[in-house]
């Protein structure tokens, strides 16, 4: 059974997704924590309704990103994931943090990567008038969404598309895609290879 613990700083609608896989069968995983950087974060409020430990650390209690991350590495250690997501978690990882959860970490992205990457990636996309957008989970590395990809899934931009509609195409792809890396990774068939996931067959 494959631990996970979900880092979030909004709605919580990739929790939402993740909750619903891990309670159907056939899927070995389980969410074990929640951490979110906003005490109102609808996340927080999803996994205590799922009866998942929620636990809100606020950024103001530390005096740099270093002291934060050292805090929010205790927790997540604490509570022995096998896995860590991030799930609309608005704060860039310290160096640290990454490094101890190396092959580890995945991150959700509304964009096709390398496009896109930051914040507001929809508008991105639609100022940039691109025909295709998507969602993009991968494992996360030092950069801004730059890490190794895992999947992908690519939706049609419609010519009366605003960023909301759009948006809301693209997390229906989102919410198939993070359970399904997460399979993958359950099932141990994820290996990166420098830029590259390699996905092996299942036995
Ligand atoms: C998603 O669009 C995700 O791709 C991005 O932040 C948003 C989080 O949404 N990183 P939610 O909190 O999971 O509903």
């Amino acid at each position: 059974m494959t631990r996970i613990a979900v880092l979030a700083s909004g709605r919580g609608s990739n929790l939402g997704a993740i909750l619903d896989a891990c309670g159907r069968a056939g899927l070995p995983a389980r969410v074990v924590l929640v951490v979110s950087d906003r005490e109102n974060a609808g996340a927080l409020a999803r996994a205590r309704h799922a009866g998942v430990e929620a636990v809100f650390l606020d950024p103001k209690a530390y005096g740099d990103r270093a002291a934060y991350d050292a805090a929010l590495l205790a927790t997540v250690e604490g509570h022995r994931p096998d896995l860590v997501c991030l799930a609309g978690f608005m704060r860039v990882l310290s160096p640290a943090f990454v490094a101890a959860w190396h092959g580890r970490l995945m991150n959700v992205h509304p964009a096709l990567l390398p496009a896109f990457p930051g914040l507001h990636a929809q508008r991105q996309a639609l100022e940039y008038g691109v025909r295709v957008a998507g969602a993009t989970v991968h494992f996360v590395d030092d950069g801004v969404d730059t890490g190794p990809i895992i999947l992908q899934a690519s939706v049609r931009v419609e010519s009366d598309d605003t960023e909301e509609s759009l948006s809301a195409r693209i997390l229906v792809e989102e919410h198939c895609l993070y359970p399904e890396a997460i399979r993958l990774f359950a099932e141990g068939r994820l290996a990166i290879d420098g830029r590259r996931v390699l996905v092996r067959e299942k036995t």
